[in-house]
């Protein structure tokens, strides 16, 4: 049974808004495709890597990380993921992680973890943490209650999934999800969670860039 990575980079990266997609920007020298790319080849885990980007960047990205195999993307993430899981072409037995390249600076140890618990016979795994804010929930700025976030979990990439799950996931999804995992759950899968780390974080707006170059102290 092989381990694929799909890295879903087919975002425009509107809310980071430096006026390119969000995977070709750069931190600390190299773009963040090349970041979450080096991350999977590290932990020595990953057999095969699937890379996914926006159409007209799929050269540009072949050159980035030649070791990968390159795919256009669609609109949503979820169509992403879906043409990299195509591309793939697993095998029911494979296991797929899946890894935002929003997330350069995740640790190989959470990969190493989520694989881990696959084999030892999870079929959906999702890194997580804790929530340390109190959370609201609020209406027309009124709060209306209080959540008890000793059941919440922030949740993190990669996730991984035995393909077989994901692939009857994907093939009754009825729509876009944030996560893999939520479709897993949708279609009635089972869904753990590992120690997710803090330096996993997403990069989203210029504030995450910045603590993420504060991490690397600029040369990642
Ligand atoms: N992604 C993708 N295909 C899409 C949308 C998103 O492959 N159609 C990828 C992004 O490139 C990113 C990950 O999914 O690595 C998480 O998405 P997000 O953080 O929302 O990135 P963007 O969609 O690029 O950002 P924004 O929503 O601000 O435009
Ligand atoms: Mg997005």
């Amino acid at each position: 049974m092989s381990v694929i990575a799909l890295v879903p980079a087919a975002g425009q990266g509107v809310r980071l808004g430096v006026g390119r997609p969000k995977a070709f920007v750069e931190l600390g020298g190299r773009t963040l495709l090349e970041h979450a790319v080096a991350g999977l080849r590290a932990s020595e885990v990953v057999d095969t890597v699937v890379v996914i980007v926006p159409d007209q960047l799929v050269v540009a990205a072949v050159r980035l990380v030649p070791d990968a195999l390159v795919v256009a993307g669609g609109a949503e993430r979820t169509d992403s993921v879906r043409l990299g899981l195509s591309a793939a072409g697993c095998a029911d037995d494979d296991l797929v992680l899946v890894h935002d390249a929003a997330r350069p600076l995740t640790p190989v140890a959470v990969i190493t973890r989520v694989v881990a618990a696959l084999r030892a016979g999870a079929v959906a795994v999702v890194p997580a943490l804790p929530v340390t804010d109190t959370v609201k929930r609020v209406c027309d700025d009124t709060v209306t209650g209080t959540v008890d976030r000793g059941e919440l979990r922030a949740v993190q990439t990669p996730q991984g999934f035995v393909a077989r799950v994901l692939l009857d996931a994907y093939s009754k999804a009825d729509g876009a999800a944030t996560d893999d995992a939520g479709l897993v759950e949708r279609a009635g899968g089972t869904v753990v969670t590992v120690p997710g780390d803090p330096r996993a974080l997403k990069i989203t707006t210029p504030f995450d860039l910045a603590v993420a170059e504060a991490l690397t102290g600029g040369h990642a």
